[in-house]
């Protein structure tokens, strides 16, 4: 072979391999594999793994300080973990950097084992299933509880026009369910701004459910709340589990007793203990942490 045609070879296979590098950067994954000997379905959160959420050694720093500091911590599927430690453990930024709100500088986190969440934008990633509830509730005050919950549909995968929008069948069964499910299947015509604030909390629940995330975060959800409300919501709460995986930030012991399985405890960014409620409250570490502060 001639110099130029051994150069000529070698180009195209060097533009070969630059064409499968780009179409492995274009699937979810990013080319990483699925596994051995299964299709990853496209839209699909492949749990074969036992996880639907995964964090390995996941770190950010804001100015030089790290609010999160190699975390890692994985949720099964339709599980509810209850996520408890002191202000400032970094429980919000972990729900952050699993939303896309925060890039963290290093680490992994995925949905599923297929899913590689640090690839994907906030709104994608609310897109592929997962929900997020903040502290505030944030329900449309002029808007009827049925106009909040229709909204929160209209808003959800591409609709394109919603003045258009008509429920069909399956969404208005959803509907119905959801206003049974956040107890106020007897103020559909109510205006959002005249429930309570335990009630605009289950609206907006309620909203974040019309969508049907996989899996639904949750920070805070029964801070401001009475104590019937507070009851309400853990059986709300016990409900979804196991249909959707639920990840709850809470303060009010109380309440994490009635809905917990596994706790994990947060401190200086990473996890301190895991393990039911029970066990961490006897662990040493996590009575100095509470103590400490
Ligand atoms: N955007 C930000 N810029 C600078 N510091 C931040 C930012 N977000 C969080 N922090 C800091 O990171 C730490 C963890 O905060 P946060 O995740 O809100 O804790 P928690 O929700 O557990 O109370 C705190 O010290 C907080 O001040
Ligand atoms: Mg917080």
């Amino acid at each position: 072979m001639t110099p130029d045609l051994l150069e000529q070879g070698a180009r195209r296979i060097e533009q070969r391999r630059a064409a499968l590098e780009a179409s492995k950067a274009n699937t979810e994954s990013g080319g990483r594999n699925a596994g051995i000997g299964r299709i990853a379905t496209p839209g699909e959160v492949d749990v074969t793994h036992g996880r639907i959420l995964y964090l390995e050694d996941v770190s950010v720093s804001f100015d030089g300080f790290k609010a999160i500091n190699k975390l890692s911590l994985d949720i099964a599927p339709g599980e509810l973990r209850c996520i408890i430690g002191p202000n400032g453990a970094g429980k919000t930024t972990m729900m952050d950097i699993i939303t896309g709100k925060t890039r963290p500088d290093e680490g992994t986190v995925f949905f599923g084992s297929t899913i590689d969440l640090l690839r994907h934008t906030e709104p994608q990633i609310a897109q592929l299933g997962i929900g997020r509830k903040f502290q505030k509730p944030t329900v449309f005050e002029q808007l009827t509880v049925f106009e909040n919950l229709e909204l929160a549909l209209k808003t959800n995968k591409g609709v394109k026009s919603s003045m258009f929008f008509r429920l069909d069948s399956e969404q208005s069964d959803r509907l119905a369910e959801t206003l049974v499910t956040i107890h106020l299947a007897d103020s559909v015509s109510r205006m959002a701004g005249n429930l309570s604030h335990g009630q605009k909390q289950w609206l907006e629940i309620g909203m974040l459910l019309m969508q049907d995330p996989k899996l639904l975060l949750l920070d805070e959800p029964v801070a401001g709340m009475t104590d019937e409300e507070t009851a309400r919501t853990a059986e709300l709460f016990l409900s979804l589990k196991g249909k959707h995986s639920l990840m709850v930030v809470e303060h009010d012991m109380s309440f994490i007793k009635t809905i917990s399985e596994i706790v994990t405890v947060l401190c200086d960014g990473s996890v301190l203990a895991q393990g039911t409620l029970d066990q961490v409250q006897a662990d040493e570490r996590v009575i100095e942490v509470y103590l400490g502060r």
